[in-house]
């Protein structure tokens, strides 16, 4: 898989990067390399990873920083290129995140710093990583209260997916990932779709490892997806009219509201659910379509309802977005399992419609709650308070 402007990489799946060593190693060659890591990561990895440097004899360190949703700003990215200084990187140096998106973030907003610009990889350890935040070229950090508000765009050498890494997974993750698979699946490929609401149960329990394959499977077909999305409009700079953009409208906005408590993917499982339910209330989806997306995101543990579903924030969420997107609201909205359309201008989400697509969701889960809520992964589903 590739992805192609200026410059391409590969997007390598499969599995045991470290005894692989080979393509760990093969991405460093001949650099001087800083590999960048958190505790949790380090403690899970850390030795399988610093056992891989030794007997491969590449030229690798491994900086092991706190590198939460908090942190991601820019004296964080200082700290990065402090180390990368430290270690004498030069303009061939490599610097690579071997972490979740919040690494992978990081990581690129300081390699596109450090001495201008300096080579960087990325092997994402968590779901959300694998199949969207370690696989484009963006980077970001939050700033004045706002999410991703600076970064760049920057590709990466080369992008290492190893599905083993993710057995680790706390259970919160994979459903965070999960939720950025359904995104892509709901909007571009309704096969896709079948797979991943079929073996929920399955890829759940296995952490994307079962026997079959079809976590992996899935995962690989997830980010061709992506990359078939983002290769004609790398740098956005051709349109803004992007399909990825599911599930990102209103999401931002709810991950500051909740002080960035609420996990990424869980924010876009909400903003799935609210931009289905406007697409349910415009009618430009079939109702049980609409009602079967709500039933998967539930089927996962998902919430399609939050109590900071409030008009006005939301309101507020979709201006941002639209100045974000050169005045163009761009919201995306399913038509039907496997493909989507925009809802261009921003004066066509009036009040009345924000309110009554939140009703719509609103009605739902007071329902579920009646009927004793909802399938299976439900009862594990973290509970979310929506505090400010
Ligand atoms: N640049 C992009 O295009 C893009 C796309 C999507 C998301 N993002 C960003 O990614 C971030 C979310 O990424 P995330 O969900 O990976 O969060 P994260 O990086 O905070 O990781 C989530 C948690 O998983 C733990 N973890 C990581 N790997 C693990 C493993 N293998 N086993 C056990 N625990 C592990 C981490 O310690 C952390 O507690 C957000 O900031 C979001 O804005 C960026």
């Amino acid at each position: 898989m590739s992805c192609e402007k200026l410059q391409s990489y590969d997007v390598i799946v499969g599995n045991e990067v470290f005894t692989l060593s080979g393509a760990l190693c093969e991405l460093i060659a001949s650099r001087r390399a800083l590999i960048v890591t958190t505790p949790t990561v380090d403690r899970l990895y850390g030795q399988r990873l610093r056992r891989c440097i030794t007997d491969s004899g590449v030229d690798a360190t491994v900086e092991v920083m706190s590198l939460t949703e908090h942190d991601k700003q820019m004296d964080t990215v200082l700290e990065i290129c402090a180390a990368a200084h430290s270690r004498g990187l030069a303009r061939h140096g490599l610097l690579v995140a071997f972490g979740g998106g919040v690494c992978c973030d990081l990581v690129t907003v300081a390699s596109s710093l450090f001495r201008r610009g300096i080579p960087y990889s990325c092997v994402p350890t968590t779901l959300v990583g694998q199949v969207d935040a370690g696989i484009g070229l963006k980077g970001a950090i939050n700033f004045a209260n706002q999410k991703n508000y600076l970064g760049c765009f920057a590709p990466p050498k080369g992008v290492l997916v190893d599905p083993t890494l993710l057995i680790s997974l706390p259970l919160l993750e994979l459903q965070s990932g999960i939720a950025e698979i359904l995104k892509m699946a709901i909007i571009r490929d309704e096969t896709l779709f079948a797979k991943v609401a079929d073996h929920g149960a399955q890829l759940i329990a296995s952490r994307f490892n079962d026997a079959e394959g079809t976590g992996p499977e899935i995962i690989a077909r997830s980010i061709e997806l992506m990359l078939s999305e983002l290769a004609p409009n790398c740098y956005e700079d051709r349109t803004l009219l992007r399909l990825v953009d599911f599930g990102h409208t209103f999401s931002p906005k709810l991950e500051e509201l909740s002080g960035y408590h609420l996990r990424h993917g869980l924010a876009v499982a909400l903003d799935i659910s609210l931009s289905t339910a406007i697409a349910m209330e415009l009618t430009l989806i079939p109702q049980a379509t609409g009602e079967l997306i709500f039933e998967t995101i539930d089927s996962f543990g998902l919430p399609t309802y939050s109590p900071l579903f409030e008009p006005r924030d939301l309101q507020h969420a979709a201006e941002v977005t639209a100045n974000h997107r050169a005045g163009a609201l761009n919201l995306v909205v399913p038509t039907a399992i496997g493909s989507g359309t925009f809802i261009s201008r921003l004066d066509e989400l009036t009040p009345t419609l924000i309110t009554a697509a939140i009703k719509r969701l609103s009605d739902r889960q007071e329902f579920s709650s009646v009927q004793g809520g909802v399938k299976e992964f439900a009862a594990q589903a973290p509970s979310f308070s929506g505090a400010r």
